[in-house]
């Protein structure tokens, strides 16, 4: 192990709410323990190509309130090409950073966990909307994303009850329902289908017609973008797949709408809320909880535990190995899908 004077800071994957919250924690507490920290830009493809920016408390001072990353982001996933891991490497040996810590999804985190195998002193930090990560109670962003769709279904709500008409609206979440059933609980949606549970569309639309026969005659389906029909694969506005294997997802909303239309002859609308979910000021609960995961993470690297990626269990932030946090998807606790179905209909 070589002891730490020089840190390198990035952040990879889609942006979230709460990444300048860890910049500037892990930046802080750094400096505060006699380290010099620099930030790499654009995630991984900055280390490929040696694109960095010097960290100190001037450079974080204001970006906490602030939403995506000062660093920014890429999808770039340097084992597609043998050749940009040996440049990597050769950057972290150029700039002499004597360990790492990457902000992450599966995907930014799947990279660390390979690197830290081959001998990288790696911390990893979790992070994304779509609240998938394994072995962490929570990500940053996530609580953000959950309260924009919220206010969405509320909104919805109101134009929905004045023309009597149904209200779909699609969430993000990869293939994890995070979103949909959190914003659809707190929101009060009347049907929320996730990747989870296959969409069974008669049950749907008898729902929808039991309720407007009761006199509530609107309605509102929240729908995650990775929720499909039984059979079905998830529907996507993309086939092309980015460097980590992933398509890009959407339309099941517009689908949708026009099959409950179609069968319940309720006029109904559909509203895509996309990048709105990952734009913006992050809530305190995500500044909150990405500062307190930059602070940890900067400790393990003082203690020289590399290969761990920092997590929320309880209310305790703790370190689990970096493999249990990437080797799996955290899907939907169906205890909790279970609360919302509840209230359907
Ligand atoms: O993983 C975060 C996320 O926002 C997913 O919910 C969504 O499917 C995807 O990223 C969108 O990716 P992009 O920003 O590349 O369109």
């Amino acid at each position: 192990m070589t002891a730490v004077r020089h840190l390198g800071l990035l952040t990879g994957g889609g942006d979230c709410p709460g990444l300048n919250s860890v910049i500037r924690a892990v930046t802080r507490r750094a400096i505060q323990a006699g380290l010099a920290v620099t930030g790499i830009r654009n995630g991984w493809k900055g280390a490929i190509e040696g694109e960095t920016v010097g960290l100190n408390l001037q450079s974080v001072s204001g970006i906490l309130p602030k939403g995506g990353t000062i660093l920014g982001t890429s999808r770039t996933n340097p084992y597609k090409r043998p050749e940009d891991v040996a440049r990597l490497r050769e950057t972290v040996k150029r700039l002499e950073l004597d360990a790492l810590i990457a902000v992450g999804g599966e995907d930014t985190l799947g990279v660390a966990t390979k690197l830290a195998r081959e001998g990288l002193q790696i911390v990893g930090i979790p992070k994304t909307i779509d609240n998938d990560l394994a072995m962490t109670d929570y990500t940053f962003g996530f609580d953000t994303a959950v309260n924009i769709a919220m206010e969405a279904i509320d909104r919805l709500h109101t134009t929905a009850e004045s023309h009597h008409r149904i209200m779909v609206a699609e969430v993000m979440g990869r293939q994890a329902g995070w979103i949909a059933t959190c914003a659809g609980i707190a929101g009060g949606a009347d049907v929320i289908l996730i990747p989870e549970e296959p969409i069974d569309l008669d049950a749907i639309c008898k729902l929808i017609k039991t309720r407007h026969a009761r006199g509530k005659d609107f309605s509102i389906v929240v729908v995650a973008e990775g929720a499909r029909f039984k059979e079905n694969a998830s529907v996507v506005t993309e086939e092309k797949r980015d460097e980590f294997g992933h398509t890009r997802l959407g339309g099941i909303g517009h689908l949708l709408g026009s099959l409950i239309e179609q069968q319940t002859g309720y006029e109904t609308r559909v509203t895509v809320l996309g990048h709105l979910q990952r734009g913006g000021s992050p809530t305190a609960f995500d500044r909150v909880l990405g500062t307190r995961f930059g602070i940890k993470a900067v400790e393990l690297v003082l203690e020289g535990r590399f290969g761990f990626m920092v997590s929320l269990q309880g209310n305790k932030i703790v370190a689990v190995p970096l493999e249990q946090g990437t080797g799996s998807l955290k899907t939907v606790d169906m205890g909790l899908y279970q609360i919302a179905k509840i209230f359907f209909g």
